[in-house]
C-alpha cells in the first residue's frame, strides 16, 4: 500500500501533536495543520527528522474556521497527494466564563472552532477521502459531551454538538466507505488543562480524586485511541464515540 496521508488539525501541540507523532511512527505521512504556523512547521520538522517518509511530512498554516483558507489548503493537498486516507479534527480552544457573562464573540468562537471547523475540514476533505482506500475521520469530543461543565457553556455545547456531527457524517458518508468516529477524552495533561491548573480554574487533586483511574491522562493515550479508530483494526466501528477518560464519566459515586 502507498504511504497513507492523514491531516491532523490542531496538530502543532497537545493531543494533535501526540497523534501526529504516533501516526508518523506507524508510517503515515502527517499533514500538521494548525493556526499557529510556527508550531506546525516545528512539529513537521520533528516528524521529518524522526520518521522520514518519501515526499516528507507537511506543515499547513490554517484557521479551521475560515472556509476559504480550509478549502484552499485541502485543494492543495489533494492536488499534491491525490487522495487522503485520514482526517483528525483536533483543533480546539477553551475559554471560561459563567453562562450569564459569556460574550457572543467567545460563544461563537468556540462553536466555530469545534463544530464549524470540523465540518469545514470534513467537507473539504470529502472528495479526497472518498477516493481513498479505507478512509476515516476522527473528531474529538470531551467530558463536556456528557457532563454539564460549569463555566464552560460554549465549550460543553460545542462538544455535545460534536456527537451529532460525528453520527450524521457517519450516516451520510458510510456509503462512500468513509468511517467517522469520535474520541471523548477525559482530563489530559496538555496546555489546555495545564493553563486551567495554573490559573486555579481546575484543581488537579479534585480531578484525580474524581477519576476512577486516579490520574490525568497523557496526550499519547488519546493518540493511541485515535490511531485505532483510523486503522483497519476499527474497520466496522462507525459513528461511535469512544471514551478515554479514566472512567470519570461512568463514576456514580455520590458524596
Ligand atoms: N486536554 C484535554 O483534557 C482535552 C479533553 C477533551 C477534549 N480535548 C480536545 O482535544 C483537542 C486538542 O486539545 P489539546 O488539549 O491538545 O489542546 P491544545 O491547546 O494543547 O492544542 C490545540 C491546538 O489547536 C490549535 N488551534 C486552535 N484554534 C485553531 C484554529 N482556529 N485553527 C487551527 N488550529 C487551531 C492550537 O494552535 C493548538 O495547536 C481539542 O478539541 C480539545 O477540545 C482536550
Amino acid at each position: 500500500m502507498n504511504t497513507r496521508t492523514v491531516v491532523v488539525t490542531g496538530g502543532g501541540q497537545g493531543i494533535g501533536a501526540a497523534t501526529g507523532t504516533l501516526l508518523a511512527s506507524r508510517g503515515y505521512r502527517v499533514v500538521v495543520a494548525d493556526k499557529s504556523e510556527s508550531t506546525a512547521a516545528a512539529q513537521a520538522a520533528v516528524l521529518d527528522e524522526k520518521f522520514p517518509v518519501e515526499g516528507g511530512h507537511v506543515a499547513v498554516a490554517v484557521d479551521v474556521t475560515d472556509a476559504t483558507m480550509v478549502d484552499a489548503a485541502f485543494a492543495n493537498l489533494t492536488e499534491r497527494f491525490g487522495s487522503l486516507e485520514g482526517l483528525v479534527n483536533g483543533a480546539g480552544v477553551l475559554f471560561k466564563a459563567p453562562a450569564e457573562e459569556t460574550s457572543v464573540d467567545l460563544w461563537k468562537l468556540q462553536l466555530d472552532v469545534h463544530l464549524t471547523g470540523a465540518l469545514l475540514c470534513s467537507r473539504a476533505a470529502f472528495p479526497a477521502l472518498a477516493r481513498a482506500e479505507q478512509p476515516a475521520i476522527v473528531n474529538i469530543a470531551s467530558v463536556g459531551s456528557t457532563f454539564g461543565l460549569p463555566g464552560r457553556v460554549a465549550y460543553a455545547t460545542a462538544k455535545s454538538g460534536v456527537l451529532g456531527l460525528t453520527r450524521t457524517l457517519a450516516v451520510e458518508w458510510g456509503k462512500h466507505g468513509i468511517r467517522v468516529n469520535a474520541v471523548a477524552p477525559g482530563y489530559i495533561g496538555t496546555e489546555m488543562v495545564r493553563a486551567g491548573l495554573r490559573e486555579g480554574t481546575l484543581d488537579e487533586g479534585a480531578l484525580v480524586r474524581r477519576t476512577p483511574l486516579g490520574r490525568l491522562g497523557e496526550p499519547e493515550e488519546i493518540a493511541k485511541v485515535i490511531a485505532f479508530l483510523l486503522s483497519e483494526e476499527a474497520s466496522f466501528v462507525h459513528g461511535e464515540v469512544l471514551r478515554a477518560d479514566g472512567g470519570i464519566t461512568i463514576d456514580g459515586t455520590f458524596q
